[in-house]
Formats: structure tokens, C-alpha cells, sequence
């Protein structure tokens, strides 16, 4: 079985230290990009860490997993809450599926609440500012170390 994470990061992400930093923080995508590799390779793990703001993009990504990882991390930023098109994309992946939010979705605005994502989700993270993503790999490793 392949070792591999994808940690896929929607839109605005790209913006993440600069956008918000009341709600996001003030750590970069940059950064958290360089905290997921070191806390996978501790683990034994290889990460490929993506961003987009297109949501075909994304989709493309998934479908690209399907070959490539055994599991996938999502933040899908706005498109949590809007894209059925992600779902089934994720509903066509068989590894493991985390998704991820920064802030704390519930509360926040009501519009927020829900996620098409979650449906999917075999865990959600939100709300533990970008330790999530570490908390996420932490979770896949564990997983992936009981399947083999
Ligand atoms: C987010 C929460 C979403 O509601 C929002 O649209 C984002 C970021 C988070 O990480 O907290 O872009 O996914």
C-alpha cells in the first residue's frame, strides 16, 4: 500500500496569515506545508501538499489520489459548504478522508454548519488552528501503520 497523503487546501487558503489572522492565524500555507512534511516523515509518511482556488482542480487532485494515496487531508475552504461535485469526487476515493478547518465552523455563521465534505469525512477536525493538519496526519498515521 502506497504511503502517501494528500493535503489538499481550497480557496483562499493561499492567503492564510495574511487573510483574517483574527480567525485564521498568522502562520503561512508555507508554513503549515513544512510542519505536515516533517510530522509525516517522522512518521514514515511522504505528503503532497496542494492548494487551489478552483474547485476543478481540486476534483482533478482526488481523482489523482485515487492511484497515488492512501489517504487524503482536505481544508475545502467556501467549497465545504457548496460543492456536492467535491462529495462524489471523495466518494469515489477508497483511502481514508479527513477533513480539516482551521476555525471552528460551528461557530461561526450559521451558513457554515454545513459540509457537503462531511458526509464523506471519516473524521473532522476544526477549530485547533492549523495544528489540525498535524492532528490529521497523526490520525492517517495511526490508520495507515493498523491496515498494514
Ligand atoms: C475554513 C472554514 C470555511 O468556512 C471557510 O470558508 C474557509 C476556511 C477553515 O479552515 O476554517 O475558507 O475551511
Amino acid at each position: 500500500m502506497t504511503s502517501t497523503i494528500y493535503v489538499l487546501n481550497g480557496p483562499n487558503l493561499n492567503l492564510l496569515g495574511k487573510r483574517q489572522p483574527e480567525i485564521y492565524g498568522r502562520e503561512t500555507l508555507a508554513d503549515v506545508e513544512i510542519a505536515c512534511l516533517s510530522q509525516a516523515e517522522s512518521y514514515g509518511l511522504q505528503v503532497r501538499f496542494l492548494q487551489s482556488n478552483a474547485e476543478h482542480q481540486l476534483i482533478d487532485w482526488i481523482h489523482e489520489a485515487r492511484d497515488e494515496a492512501a489517504a487524503i487531508i482536505i481544508n475545502p475552504g467556501a467549497f465545504t459548504h457548496t460543492s456536492i461535485a467535491i462529495l462524489d469526487a471523495l466518494n469515489a476515493f477508497e483511502g481514508q478522508v479527513i477533513e480539516v478547518h482551521i476555525s471552528n465552523v460551528h461557530k461561526r455563521e450559521e451558513f457554515r454548519r454545513h459540509s457537503y465534505v462531511s458526509l464523506r469525512a471519516d473524521g473532522v477536525i476544526a477549530g485547533c488552528g492549523t495544528q489540525g493538519y498535524l492532528l490529521a496526519i497523526d490520525r492517517v498515521a495511526k490508520l495507515v501503520t493498523a491496515a498494514n
